[in-house]
C-alpha cells in the first residue's frame, strides 16, 4: 500500500480533500468563459485546485492548457512556452502547425516534434506531448516582441474556434508576468482576453499583495471578472479526511492524532499533509498498522533533525530585534505582541522596533498576518523556534 498523504507537488485526486464548493464555483465560472483571479499564499493549494478543474472541464468537452508563468526566463520564453502548450492541447500534429502557422504572422516560428523525445523534464507536471517544441527565435525589437505577443495571446480563441470546442486556460504564479514587461503584458493580455467569450482563464497567483494590487483600479485587469481567495481547509473536515485515509490504507489512527497533525500543521494544506504522510512513514517502518500521537512525534523530530540546517541558516541572517520578535510571536501565540506587557516578558524593545522587525519578517515571508494575530508560515520552524532558540 502506498503512501495516501503527499506534499510538495500538485496532490492527485486521491489525496484531494474538500474544497467541494471551491471546485464547483471555479469549474461554473470556467465553463462560462469567466477571466477568474484565485489569490493565496504559498501552499495553500491552488495548483491542486486549478488541476482537478480543468480535470472536470477535460470530462466536459473542454481543451485546456495549464502554463506556470513564473518558470520562464524571459518574455518571449514565455510566450514560445504558452504558444507550445497550446499546440499541445490539439491532438492533430498537422492540424496543430497549419493553425499555428497561420495565426503567428510576425516572426516565423520554428514548430519540432519528435515523438521519441526523452521524458526528461524533472517537473510533475503531465506532459501532453514531450516532443514538441515551439520558438520565435528572430525576435529581438521590443516592438516585435508585442506584435507577437498579441498574436500568442489571440490564440486561445483561434483554438476554440478551429476546434468548435470550450477552450480553458490556466496561467499559475501569475503574478510572476509583472516581471515581463512592465506593465504592457499586463495591458496586452487584458486586452486579448475580454473579447474571448469561449475561453475560460484562471490567473492563479501566490503573492496576494501584489495581486490585489494588480486588481487595483489603475490597472488593466481591474474588475476584469470574479477574485477567489482561497481559504485553509477547515480544520474539522480536514481531521477527518486524515483520519479515514489512515484507515483506508490499513493504518489504524489512535482517536485525536489526525486532529493533533492538522492542529501541528497549523491547517495549512501542505504542512498538513507534511506531517500526515512521515507519520504514516514511521509507522509503516515500524510494520505496526496503528498510528499513535508518538509516532507523530517521532515523525515531527525527524523532520526537525532535517530541516535544522536550514532553520539554523535562516536565524543566522536574522538581526537580534527580528529573532526576538520571531521568538514572541511563536510564545505569545502571535498576539498582541506590542502591548507593554509582551514587550517585558519577551525583552523586546519599544514598539517600533517591534514593528520593523514584524514587518521584516512578513516581507521575508517568515511570518504572515492572520486576522488579529501573527502566524509563523511554516509550522516545522514554529516548532524549531520553540525548541531550539532561547
Ligand atoms: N485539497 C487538498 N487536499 C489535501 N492536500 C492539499 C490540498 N491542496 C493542497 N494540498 C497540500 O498542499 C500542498 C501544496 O499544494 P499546491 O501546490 O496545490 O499549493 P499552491 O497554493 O499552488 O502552492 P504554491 O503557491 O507554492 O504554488 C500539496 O502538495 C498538498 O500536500
Ligand atoms: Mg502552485
Amino acid at each position: 500500500m502506498d503512501n495516501p498523504f503527499v506534499y510538495g507537488e500538485v496532490v492527485p485526486a486521491a489525496a484531494f480533500v474538500n474544497r467541494v464548493t471551491e471546485l464547483d464555483r471555479l469549474v461554473g465560472d470556467l465553463a462560462a468563459g469567466q477571466k477568474v483571479f484565485l489569490i493565496s499564499p504559498r501552499r495553500y493549494g491552488k495548483s491542486s485546485l486549478i488541476r482537478q478543474a480543468l480535470a472536470a472541464m477535460n470530462r466536459r468537452g473542454a481543451l485546456t492548457v495549464d502554463v506556470t508563468v513564473s518558470s520562464f526566463s524571459s518574455y518571449v520564453a514565455f510566450l514560445e512556452g504558452y504558444a507550445r502548450a497550446l499546440l499541445a492541447a490539439e491532438t492533430k500534429w498537422d492540424r496543430a502547425r497549419h493553425w499555428l502557422l497561420e495565426s503567428i504572422r510576425t516572426v516565423r516560428p520554428e514548430i519540432r516534434y519528435e515523438p521519441s523525445f526523452p521524458r526528461s523534464t524533472p517537473s510533475s507536471r503531465p506532459i501532453a506531448a514531450p516532443g514538441l517544441t515551439v520558438a520565435f527565435p528572430t525576435v529581438r525589437a521590443e516592438r516585435d516582441v508585442s506584435r507577437l505577443a498579441q498574436e500568442v495571446f489571440e490564440l486561445p480563441a483561434r483554438l476554440a474556434e478551429a476546434r468548435r470546442r470550450k477552450v480553458v486556460v490556466a496561467l499559475d504564479e501569475f503574478q510572476a508576468i509583472g516581471g515581463f514587461d512592465g506593465g504592457s503584458v499586463e495591458h496586452a493580455l487584458r486586452a486579448a482576453v475580454q473579447h474571448q467569450r469561449d475561453v475560460g482563464y484562471v490567473f492563479a497567483g501566490s503573492e496576494p499583495s501584489l495581486m490585489e494590487r494588480m486588481l487595483g483600479p489603475r490597472r488593466p485587469f481591474y474588475k476584469a471578472g470574479p477574485v477567489m481567495r482561497l481559504d485553509k481547509i477547515p480544520a474539522e473536515e480536514f481531521a477527518e479526511a486524515i483520519d479515514a485515509r489512515f484507515t483506508r490504507s490499513g493504518i489504524r489512527p489512535e482517536a485525536g492524532l489526525a486532529a493533533a497533525i492538522v492542529d501541528l500543521g497549523g491547517n495549512l494544506p501542505y504542512d498538513v499533509q507534511r506531517l500526515a504522510h512521515e507519520t504514516w512513514d514511521e509507522v509503516r517502518a515500524a510494520g505496526r498498522r496503528r498510528a499513535t500521537l508518538d509516532d507523530l512525534h517521532l515523525a515531527l523530530r525527524r523532520l526537525l533533525a532535517e530541516q535544522h540546517m536550514m532553520f539554523e541558516a535562516l536565524w543566522q541572517r536574522l538581526t537580534l530585534a527580528q529573532r526576538a520578535a520571531l521568538r514572541a510571536v511563536v510564545l505569545e501565540e502571535g498576539r498582541e505582541l506590542l502591548s507593554a506587557d509582551a514587550r517585558t516578558r519577551q525583552r523586546l524593545g519599544g514598539p517600533s522596533t517591534v514593528q520593523a522587525a514584524l514587518a521584516a519578517l512578513t516581507r521575508e515571508d517568515v511570518i504572515s498576518r492572520e486576522g488579529d494575530r501573527y502566524l509563523v508560515v511554516d509550522s516545522l520552524l514554529r516548532e524549531w523556534v520553540a525548541r531550539r532558540t532561547y
